[in-house]
């Protein structure tokens, strides 16, 4: 029997990560991680979208010096590859988010800390000293409550607040539903114990599902507002589709935009994200960086979010996949493999560094 940490020899892609995982994580986990919301249809455009985008190929440039470095909120990080914000690692690894972040450092990657973590903050911040993590909120029903949240994590050592704002309901996870998964089995999101508890949307037949207080409650801008007054640190902004919301969110003070349709697990039927990254980074204007996710699988895809005008990616499933086949090795294996297909695929579109990937690196068809 292979040890749990170890790398079964057969895996060179995240794909393969996937495969393995899915004989590891039980039928519940597995909906839990890899569904989406609906039919998928946005789940499986993430994909598509990257997959439909050709590259051009360069020769011959000089590309003596180069590097893939960025700068991103006052850290300068090796690459622009992150790990968004996943809920209950212990899922995946009875480490948990302990070895997510060792395995963070490992490869030295930015790590989103979740809300719904299963590990607290400051135990994290331990493990991952030499990284750089930054923090993701949820705006509770218990606002004050979250703004004590947004300073615990301030605290710990978190670099920035990414808000999380396409989520005010979970969406309809059918996948989920039908294998059964329940909030009991996820097991308790540590950072919310204390908060007062909002409404669970709950219809009776014949009631709405949410027009019946839950919505009274929901967060707004004016709730961003205090948040953004309340942090010293750097509030970026998770789950932007429409660039009216990114103008809104850099106007109320937004210091980085997400583009993000959540891993296609909340609206069904989003545009993939890279199809709506372009239009929120010309609304951006440059005023703030504009990161994206969402089906990132190979570096060729890092390759073209960063061409479309995205300052850094992040990989939400894959790192959890990797977490589930061989623990924070995984997780470092599977960043140093997207990191090496990016490398790869600058060289070959001849970019040096991360300014150099722009529009040029993207196939246009010759008139005719
Ligand atoms: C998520 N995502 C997420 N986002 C967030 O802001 N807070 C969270 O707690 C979670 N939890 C979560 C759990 C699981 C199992 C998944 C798969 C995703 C969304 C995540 O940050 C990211 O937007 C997507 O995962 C990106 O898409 P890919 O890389 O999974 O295709
Ligand atoms: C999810 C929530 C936790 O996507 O964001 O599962």
């Amino acid at each position: 029997m292979s040890s749990a940490f170890s790398i079964p020899a057969d895996i060179v892609t995240l794909a393969d990560y996937e495969r393995h995982a899915r004989t590891r994580l039980s039928d519940q986990a597995w909906a839990y991680v890899s569904g989406g919301a609906g039919d998928e249809v946005t789940l499986r455009a993430n994909r598509d979208a990257f997959d439909a985008i050709r590259l051009n190929g360069r020769v011959l440039a000089d590309l003596a010096g180069g590097d893939t470095r960025v700068a991103l909120f006052g850290t300068t990080f090796d690459h622009p590859i992150l790990l968004a914000p996943v809920a209950h690692h212990r899922l995946a690894c009875p480490a948990a988010e302990i070895a997510t972040a060792v395995g963070a450092v490992g490869a030295r990657a930015g790590f989103v800390v979740s809300t719904e973590s299963d590990t607290a903050v400051e135990d994290i911040a331990a493990a991952a000293t030499q990284g750089h993590f930054w923090f993701q909120l949820y705006i509770q029903h218990d606002r004050d409550f979250t703004l004590a949240l947004a300073e615990r994590a301030a605290r710990a050592g978190a670099k920035a607040i990414m808000v999380t704002v396409d989520a005010p309901i979970s969406g309809m996870r059918d996948r989920e539903r039908r294998a059964g998964v329940t909030p009991a089995m996820l097991g308790e999101a540590v950072h919310l114990r204390g908060a007062r508890p909002g409404p669970v949307p709950q219809a009776g037949l014949g009631q709405s599902l949410v027009f019946n207080g839950f919505t009274d409650v929901a967060a707004t801008w004016a709730d961003f507002a205090r948040l953004r007054a309340a942090t010293r640190l750097p509030v970026l902004v998770k789950g932007i589709i429409a660039p009216e919301d990114a103008i809104r969110a850099i106007d109320e003070g937004a210091d980085g935009i997400i583009v993000s349709n959540h891993g296609g697990r909340v609206l069904d039927t989003l545009p993939p994200s890279i199809e709506a990254l372009p239009g929120i980074v010309a609304a951006a204007a440059g005023r703030v960086p504009v990161i994206m996710d969402g089906g990132i699988r190979r570096g060729t895809d890092v390759l073209k979010a960063i061409a479309h005008g995205a300052a850094a990616v992040m990989i939400g499933r894959p790192y959890v996949h990797a977490l589930a086949v061989a623990g924070p090795a995984g997780v470092a294996h599977a960043i140093q493999i997207l990191r090496a297909e990016f490398e790869v695929a600058m060289v070959l579109t001849g970019c040096r560094s991360l300014p150099d990937i722009g529009p040029g690196v993207i196939w246009a068809p010759p008139r005719a």
